[in-house]
């Protein structure tokens, strides 16, 4: 059995963590838009890369508060398709930031039992960006914490295609008929299956968009906007808005008295 857990926080974090946990649900699946290192980074007067790498910070501080609050799944939005048209040097400059970010952090997510995935379409990125997160998905893949998700060339665009082309390829091959296609048939053909739908989006830098993100999986996500850009968002920005999430009353398309 793998006993292994998160480390544990410390002195006043530990404590702010207990608050969360005693004061409600903590969200099974957390899913982030990390948006405004370039704004972050113009501010101060610095290239763009300076703002993705502070970003990085963010993301470690996030993925560890995650872990130890009990998040199961956390999918952060790393690099979407549409990103491929920035300019080229920004693209090779977020790739090898990737790549040194995986192999900087592997060592340290298998301690924390963290288990790295992937969903999109990894085979248009660079081969050595490949290795690395290979490399750190069968490293992780026997670790029971955070199931930690990173969107990588992706958009839900991108993934509601790739379903509708192999629920069709099946249909064709008589492996499925039309009448089995069902909102859970659907989710079998999705980059996603198996895996709960977010509970909670977040999105930084004060846009209120989702951007192509998961597009089928958010349909009843509670949203929740910070207005800090992603390198100034750190763990107690993510308390904030897992609080936020807590005050909310999630229907389903219901009414109030029928959750009682
Ligand atoms: C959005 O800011 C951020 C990105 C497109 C890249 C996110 C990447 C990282 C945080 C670093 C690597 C990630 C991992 C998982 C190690 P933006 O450039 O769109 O900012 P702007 O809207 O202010 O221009």
């Amino acid at each position: 059995m793998n006993v292994r857990g998160a480390e544990p926080a410390k002195g006043n974090d530990a404590a702010l963590q207990q608050e969360l946990k005693q004061s409600g649900n903590i969200p099974v699946h957390i899913a982030v838009i990390m948006d405004g290192n370039g704004r972050w980074a113009k501010t101060r007067g610095l290239p763009r890369i300076a703002g993705h790498n502070e970003g990085v910070e963010s993301v470690r501080d996030t993925v560890e508060a995650c872990g130890q609050l009990g998040v199961k799944y956390l999918t952060l939005y790393a690099f979407s398709t549409e990103n491929w048209k920035r300019p080229q040097d920004e693209v090779s400059m977020l790739m090898r930031l990737l790549m040194r970010a995986l192999r900087d952090e592997t060592d340290k997510l298998h301690r924390n039992n963290v288990r790295v995935h992937t969903i999109g379409e990894t085979q248009s990125l660079p081969r050595e960006v490949q290795a690395e997160l290979y490399d750190a998905i069968e490293k992780t893949k026997e670790n029971t914490g955070l199931n930690l998700f990173l969107a990588l060339s992706y958009s839900g665009r991108w993934d509601l295609v790739r379903a509708v082309k192999r629920i069709a390829e099946d249909t064709q091959a008589g492996t499925i008929t039309p009448e089995q296609v069902t909102e859970q048939l659907i989710e079998c053909y999705l980059s996603t299956k198996n895996v709960p739908d977010p509970d909670l989006l977040i999105r930084t830098s004060g846009e209120m968009r989702i951007s192509n993100f998961l597009l089928w999986q958010l349909a009843y996500s509670e949203i929740y906007i910070s207005n800090c850009y992603w390198p100034q968002f750190r763990r107690n920005e993510l308390y904030a808005a897992i609080r936020n999430y807590q005050s909310r009353e999630r229907r389903f398309g219901m009414v109030s008295e029928q959750l009682k």
